[in-house]
């Protein structure tokens, strides 16, 4: 029995290993492969132009999984590259590095079959009528040439939206967004900047609180996953290297509504605020944040006698994380379009996520009202049945070709063998036909959400079986380390945050102010 025992272990440890080696070769192969990319097929002009704006979640989930060989494809982003928005809150603190969570969009199309164009431009304009996109280079470098028309025979709009901010006064000029590689930038700055202004010498007690005062507006998922990196930063890090501010230095996250996080079940709103409580961030529910200076936002509230009440709250950094509004050109092309008149939150589609009153023009993502989340996963998989359908759609055209020229074949044909062996052809292809033409609307698989709440927490609600299994905590955490880890964008991508999450776990953040 001992002699077969050692067999097993010495067969299970031969197995381990040869997997191990496999998988390092595995990995090795795809990054080679990924720095090696192989001659691509130029785009054949007799195709349909697909024009795609955006490079975001929806639009690069279409460009994964389209098959470019079938169209002209051509790319309008002001932003070259992908970014893996749910690790943003941690770019903000150094946990990450941005460029970790950034993909070269680049480097991800020149390894589509068929060639894509890409234009880094805006587009400033969508004429459905006359088919063209406008567009304008607006990045500090200009040519002779900035500006130009980009005619489309297909169109998807995937420009996701921006931050709203209700008109209020002042928050556009005072107040820091976290949607971009840039706002994450600013705020890591911001903070550091307040924690320096504060420990200036003679600073008075009162502008000391104030500038270590970190307010942050909207209790969405946004705002809670900021003030939980935040408040770990200022515990495992800040307040270590800059011991005079320990005492001053306070998170507050304001929210309109009664409770923050009014997408995750109660149990989960509850551990979160009290987790928040353990954690001294104070949470601020049914205040409404109406003026901004910049020094202080004014608040409304109710007070306990059911009174109305306006309050002023100094502040040092405010983030502003109320949501999403639509975009100009998203709103210009709903004025334009007759069908488009009750929508409001962005671009009614139809189940095919075409935009009503117009044909050849498809919305993806934070731009679309489909009835569903403005979330990552909601984008992507509405970026993956678009590029489902082109797929389909240029198969649909090949056959329907192929059928038309058999036809006409048939017609020709000499002899009835001849004729019969044609006609089998046709039955077989309007088989295939029938079988790629049997595409169903868009229908979102909801796999759940997820977000940290700072101390090594997170909270999750995951769509299970048929119910739905809510939980909160370290383990939670871990989960959620490794599901973003695993969506990361690229192999690339995935051992950079890993070795950033290494380098904040061994040496802390860096507090350094760039
Ligand atoms: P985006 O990803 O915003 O992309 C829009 C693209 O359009 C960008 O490339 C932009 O440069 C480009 N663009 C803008 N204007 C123009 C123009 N005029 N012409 C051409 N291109 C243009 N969702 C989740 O499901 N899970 C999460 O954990 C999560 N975390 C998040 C964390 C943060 C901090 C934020 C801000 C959002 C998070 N979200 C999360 C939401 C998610 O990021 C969005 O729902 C998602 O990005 C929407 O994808 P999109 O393709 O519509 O837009
Ligand atoms: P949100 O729309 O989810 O939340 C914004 C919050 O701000 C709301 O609760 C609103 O009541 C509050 N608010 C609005 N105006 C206010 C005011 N004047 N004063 C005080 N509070 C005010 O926005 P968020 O968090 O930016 O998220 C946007 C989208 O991105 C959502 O769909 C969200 O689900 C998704 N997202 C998902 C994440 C995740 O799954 N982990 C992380 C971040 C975003």
């Amino acid at each position: 029995v001992k002699k077969r025992s050692w067999g097993v272990l010495r067969w299970t440890w031969r197995l381990t290993y040869l997997s191990v080696l496999g998988g390092l070769g595995y990995t090795a192969y795809g990054i080679w492969q990924n720095r090696n990319p192989v001659e691509q097929q130029e785009p054949d002009p007799s195709k349909k132009t697909l024009v795609v704006l955006g490079t975001g979640w929806g639009s690069v989930s279409l460009l994964k999984n389209l098959d470019t060989e079938n169209y002209n494809v051509v790319v309008i982003s002001p932003r070259n590259y992908f970014l893996f928005t749910p690790l943003l809150p941690s770019c903000t603190t150094g946990t990450i590095e941005h460029r970790s969570i950034m993909e070269p969009i680049r480097n991800f199309l020149r390894h589509k079959k068929a060639s894509v164009k890409y234009y880094e431009a805006e587009a400033t304009k969508i004429d459905h009528e006359k088919k063209i996109v406008y567009i304008s280079d607006d990045s500090d470098i200009k040519g002779t040439i900035s500006q130009n028309e980009v005619p489309f025979d297909m169109l998807v709009v995937g420009v996701g939206a921006e931050n709203a901010t209700f008109g209020i006064p002042g928050v556009r000029e005072h107040g820091c967004f976290l949607k971009e590689v840039g706002d994450a930038q600013k705020i890591r700055k911001r903070i550091m900047d307040c924690c320096e202004t504060a420990t200036f010498k003679d600073q008075s007690p009162d502008e000391v609180k104030r500038l270590l005062h970190m307010v942050v507006v909207g209790g969405g998922p946004t705002g809670v996953e900021f003030a939980g990196e935040l408040q770990d930063f200022f515990e495992e890090d800040l307040k270590k290297w800059i011991p005079e501010i320990q005492n001053n230095f306070h998170v507050t996250l304001v929210e309109a509504l009664p409770s923050v996080l009014p997408m995750f079940s109660k149990s989960l709103i509850d551990y979160t605020e009290k987790t928040f409580k353990e954690e001294t961030i104070e949470i601020r529910t049914k205040t409404m944040v109406k003026n901004v200076t910049e020094t202080y936002i004014e608040a409304e509230y109710t007070d306990a006698n059911g009174q109305k009440q306006l309050e002023k709250i100094p502040y040092g950094l405010l983030v502003w994380a109320t949501g999403n509004a639509v975009r100009p050109i998203v709103k210009d092309l709903m004025n334009s379009i007759p069908a488009q008149k009750d929508s409001r939150r962005g671009l009614a589609v139809n189940e095919y996520l075409v935009v009503n009153g117009t044909e050849n023009i498809w919305a993806v993502g934070d731009c679309a009202v489909a009835n569903y989340a403005p979330t990552a996963q909601v984008a992507g998989q509405e970026g993956a049945f678009l590029a489902r359908l082109f797929n389909q759609m240029a198969k649909t055209e090949e056959i329907e070709s192929k059928l038309k020229d058999l036809s006409e074949e048939q017609g020709k044909a000499p002899n009835k063998e001849s004729r019969d062996k044609v006609f089998e052809e046709i039955k077989d292809l309007q088989r295939r036909l029938r079988r790629v033409k049997q595409m169903g609307p868009f229908e979102y698989s909801h796999q759940g959400s997820l977000a940290y709440i700072g101390s090594e927490k997170a909270v999750a609600d995951i769509s299970w079986l048929t119910g739905n299994l809510a939980s909160g905590g370290q383990l939670t955490y871990l989960f959620w380390r490794s599901a973003y880890l695993s969506m990361c964008f690229s192999t690339r991508n995935r051992v950079l945050v890993f070795m950033d999450w290494l380098k904040s776990y061994i040496f802390g953040r860096d507090v350094s102010r760039e």
